[in-house]
């Protein structure tokens, strides 16, 4: 028996942030979030350099595995375009059968999954809190607090990402900041 190994997978004990030598992390800036927020007259005019949120991956198998398993970690900073709380893009995972689990570790915000048939739920987002992203479901995550927004997920190496029908289609609602509050307008179309 042999118990001299070292996992190379790590993550901070304190926001549970993933690092390592094999994490590949992606920035979202204002510049690559084009049609993503209601007024993209606004977003079109902000500093296009400005990030909006990073995510930071282990693949431990390569994508498109079946039974594998990937682990990332997402930071939501705090903005907004014009009222719009910043937010990740959202999509369905391309293969439809594929679940997810993400779990706030670090702010807060809202957990948006919204059905083919378009309709949705919200959960609240906070350190501690996991929301159980069933197939067949869109997910985006929503930075509604006063600080960066950080979570953690786990989904299957073979989910894939499907962004074009949100692209197209929208979420069936967005999240303003009204006079500081958090309000869900319902809107068919982005
Ligand atoms: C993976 C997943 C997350 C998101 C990340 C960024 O299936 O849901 O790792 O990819 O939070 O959001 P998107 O991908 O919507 O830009
Ligand atoms: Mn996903």
């Amino acid at each position: 028996m042999s118990i001299d190994h070292v996992s190379k997978y790590k993550f901070n004990i304190g926001d549970s942030v993933l690092y390592g030598t094999d994490t590949i992390t992606t920035q979202k800036k204002i510049g690559d979030l084009k049609d993503v927020f209601q007024n993209e007259g606004e977003r079109s005019t902000m500093n296009q350099e400005s990030i909006v949120y990073s995510v930071s991956l282990l693949q431990p198998v390569k994508a498109g595995t079946i039974g594998g398993l990937f682990i990332g970690t997402s930071i939501i900073e705090q903005g907004q375009v014009d009222k719009e709380y910043y937010m990740t893009k959202g999509h369905f995972h391309q293969n439809t059968s594929s679940s997810e689990f993400y779990w706030g570790t670090h702010g807060s915000g809202m957990v948006l999954m919204m059905k083919q048939d378009r309709s949705f739920h919200i959960e609240h987002m906070s350190p501690g809190s996991i929301h159980f992203i069933p197939a067949e479901t869109a997910h985006r995550v929503i930075n509604t607090g006063n600080e960066k927004l950080i979570f953690n997920a786990c989904w299957p190496a073979d989910a894939g990402y499907d962004y074009d029908t949100i692209y197209n289609e929208g979420f069936s609602c967005r999240i303003f900041n009204h006079n500081g509050s958090p309000t869900i307008i319902e809107t068919d179309k982005r």
